[in-house]
């Protein structure tokens, strides 16, 4: 296939942004990375990543290296790029479930002052349906106009990388006309590896573009709350919900992936892509159609209650002034991101019902030090368990499931431990001479 190397901006350098700027150029395009941050355009123009993402340090000073990737603060440093991509935050709307697209307008703002005809400007940020024909809209008032496409992004933080190279799929939102069709053979230049190596493609409009993410992730998040539904049937009857996951899992039809059961979702996406889509869906009048979201939302909400619970249970009846090791304190492993983080909610409610909680976490303290001012952070897990009468593990990074249970029961005060994630062994800590107890399981 005939590949051949594009000039290209990336507005917004956060998780999204400076993954992608960094595999494009890999991919031996010309990027430029552009933030209004310039203390995170200063780390990343050096090399070094404002977090932690496996591989993208490595593949982000080699790629500063080859004079490829160059990042600023200014977007009329955009200026000589064909493709602009949108990457900036939508987080949720302070006291509201509605998305705030304040960084999207001023993305687009700012790339209407360099635009030239022919451009393509492409958003990859996660919006409220509805929000790229706004965007068409405010093109159209400046000439000469570039082309919009929705081009949504499925890249899980921790994979992000070997995600952005090896997409399950590519999905295109371009106009239905001579435009459209210029675009769509574009992006097929910026993506002719993936294309080659047979990633699927759907050609659509905006409107189905943008669904397509929120839809993706919704329907993850009923996955999960399914599975965390069924946990609860499984404590009230004794059943055992990792069994039954396997079990339902066998069935193509339903799949293994996304059904574990535990604490329930957390960080800066699948729960505020819920609750944005559902508010979006009230504003179109069709909020029955996603009223079993409120339910999802609610069934992943309760987890943590159920665990602050669970934990009051095996400490006979109170936590008061117990010494109570977390481990654990990103929203998932292999990940700083501490946004809506499972763990940190539920070490800062035991903390607040009188426990006294000591959290670690191999990649995020410093995120987590930093919004929960509050809680007690060690670095490491030998000192968070010395002396404790209860352990949680409440992010599964993988040191944590490979601890020995046997070296740690000589440092705890009492050989108690919760297993928030369904990820441990559980015979090898109950022989060890633990009370072990996990989230839908006896
Ligand atoms: C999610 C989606 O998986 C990505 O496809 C999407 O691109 C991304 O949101 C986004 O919108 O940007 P991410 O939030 O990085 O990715 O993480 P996930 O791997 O989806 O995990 C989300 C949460 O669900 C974590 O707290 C995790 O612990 C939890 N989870 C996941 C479970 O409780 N059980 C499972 O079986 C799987």
């Amino acid at each position: 296939t005939h590949r051949r190397a594009l000039r290209i901006s990336v507005i917004g350098c956060g998780y999204l942004g400076a993954v992608h700027a960094a595999c494009m150029a890999a991919l031996g395009h010309e990027v430029i990375g552009v933030d209004v941050d310039a203390r995170k355009v200063e780390a990343l123009a050096s090399g070094r990543p404002p977090f932690y993402e496996p591989e993208l340090p490595e593949l982000l000073s080699e790629m500063v290296a080859t004079g490829r990737l160059q990042f600023s603060s200014d977007i009329s440093d955009a200026a000589s790029a064909t493709v602009h991509f949108i990457c900036v935050g939508t987080p949720q709307k302070r006291g509201e479930n509605k998305a705030d697209l304040r960084a999207v307008d001023a993305a687009m703002t700012a790339l209407l002052g360099i635009v030239k005809p022919g451009d393509v400007v492409v958003g990859k940020s996660t919006v409220p349906v509805g929000t790229a024909e706004r965007l068409v809209e405010m093109m159209a008032e400046v000439e000469p106009a570039a082309t919009l496409a929705w081009n949504p992004e499925f890249l899980r933080e921790g994979h992000a990388v070997k995600d952005t190279f090896h997409p399950d799929r590519l999905v295109y939102g371009v106009p239905d006309d001579a435009a459209g069709a210029r675009t769509t053979s574009l992006l097929s230049q910026v993506y002719a590896k993936a294309l080659a190596e047979g990633t699927p493609l759907i050609v659509t409009n905006y409107t189905t573009a943008q669904l397509v993410k929120v839809a993706a992730n919704s329907f993850l998040a009923t996955k999960i709350s399914f599975i965390n539904a069924m946990a609860e049937l499984c404590e009230a009857t004794g059943g055992d919900v990792v069994q039954l996951a396997d079990a339902i899992g066998h069935d193509a039809r339903i799949g293994r992936q996304f059904l574990n059961a535990g604490l329930g979702f957390g960080g800066g996406c699948l729960p505020k892509d819920i609750r944005a889509f559902m508010a979006r869906a009230g504003e179109l009048g069709v909020d029955q159609a996603l009223a079993f979201l409120r339910e999802v939302d609610s069934i992943n909400m309760r987890r943590r209650v159920r665990m602050v619970d669970l934990a009051r249970e095996v400490c006979e009846g109170s936590i008061v002034g117990r010494r109570v090791a977390v481990l654990g304190a990103a929203f998932k492993p292999e990940s700083d991101d501490v946004r809506d983080s499972p763990a940190l909610s539920v070490a800062a409610q035991m903390a607040l019902q009188g426990a006294d909680v000591v959290v670690t976490d191999p990649k995020a303290i410093e995120n987590a030090a930093d919004k929960w001012p509050d809680l007690h952070f060690v670095d490491t897990v030998e000192e968070a368990v010395t002396g404790a009468e209860l352990v949680l593990l409440l992010t599964e990074w993988q040191q944590y499931v490979g601890l020995d249970p046997v070296e740690l029961k000589r440092r705890v005060k009492m050989p108690r431990i919760l297993d928030g994630r369904n990820a441990l062994d559980s015979e090898a800590w109950r022989s060890a001479g633990w009370t072990y107890r996990a989230l839908g399981r006896r």
